[in-house]
């Protein structure tokens, strides 16, 4: 991020990519996609490629870990070492454990927690290619890995991010937008009451210009949802349908 934009990201009111202001990147969910787990999903947006497994609701271990009360949420955003242009450091550093913990409370607010006292609920994610907005799309995921173990949830969670580059706001930036652009706003709400439950903004952005990214983010998150709601459609009502 800087103050200024250092390359000319819109020409002609379109975007590097030929996206509009207000276009998303094009997305795709798998859910399902994991044997060996109780949920998962796989999901593409634009060139990042992320993987949710979910495990759980079981005992929560060690022992001093389980609250009587509710469920632990565990999760866990991972990069690859592979999925960005320099290879990554295998293993946590400071931005997935930041990623990691406001994630889990973004989706503390739907799961039905209470419902598993002294257990735990694990959501590990795994970016597999990185492009920017790796967090929402690892959130995203994450949302219908757990519709996908079963496990009960008010809502899903969608999440879409909006900022500033060459002085216009625009929704989902992409690598180069978000590497010369002026501001990054990640959010994440439930998408019928409009609830946000998670929101990091990187860079700067006046009052007005804020209220613009919020309603793009908020919309986009929208967006988001419709296709996690297809993609469960899809795999359920295909399994109802014998398919
Ligand atoms: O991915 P997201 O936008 O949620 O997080 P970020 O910290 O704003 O990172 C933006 C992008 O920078 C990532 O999606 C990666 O493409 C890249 N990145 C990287 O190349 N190496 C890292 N260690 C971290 C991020």
């Amino acid at each position: 991020m800087s103050s200024n934009t250092d390359v000319q990201l819109i020409k002609n009111g379109k975007r590097l990519s030929g996206r509009k202001l207000e276009d998303l990147r094009e997305i795709k969910i798998q859910p399902g996609v994991l044997d060996n787990a109780d949920g998962s999903c796989y999901l593409e947006w634009g060139n990042n490629k992320v993987i949710a497994a979910v495990y759980g609701p079981k005992e929560a271990m060690p022992r001093h870990t389980q609250n009587p009360l509710k469920a632990v949420m565990n999760y866990k955003y991972n990069m690859a070492p592979f999925s960005v242009e320099d290879r990554k450091r295998p293993g946590p550093d400071r931005r997935s454990t930041e990623i990691s913990k406001i994630s889990g409370a973004a989706l503390s607010k739907v799961v039905l927690l209470e419902k598993f006292p002294n257990m735990q609920i694990d959501v590990f994610v795994d970016v597999l290619q990185a492009d920017a907005g790796t967090r929402c799309a690892a959130l995203s995921a994450a949302s219908v890995a757990l519709a996908d173990a079963g496990i009960p949830m008010t809502s899903l969670i969608a999440c879409c991010a909006a900022g500033k580059i060459d002085n216009k706001v625009v929704v989902d930036l992409d690598k180069p937008e978000d590497n010369h652009g002026q501001a990054d706003v990640p959010m994440a709400v439930i998408p019928r009451t409009e609830e946000i439950v998670l929101l990091q903004m990187d860079g700067h952005l006046t009052a007005d210009e804020f209220k613009t990214a919020m309603r793009m983010a908020i919309d986009g998150s929208k967006k988001v949802n419709e296709i996690q709601i297809q993609a469960l459609k899809e795999k359920y009502q295909g399994e109802l349908n014998g398919d």
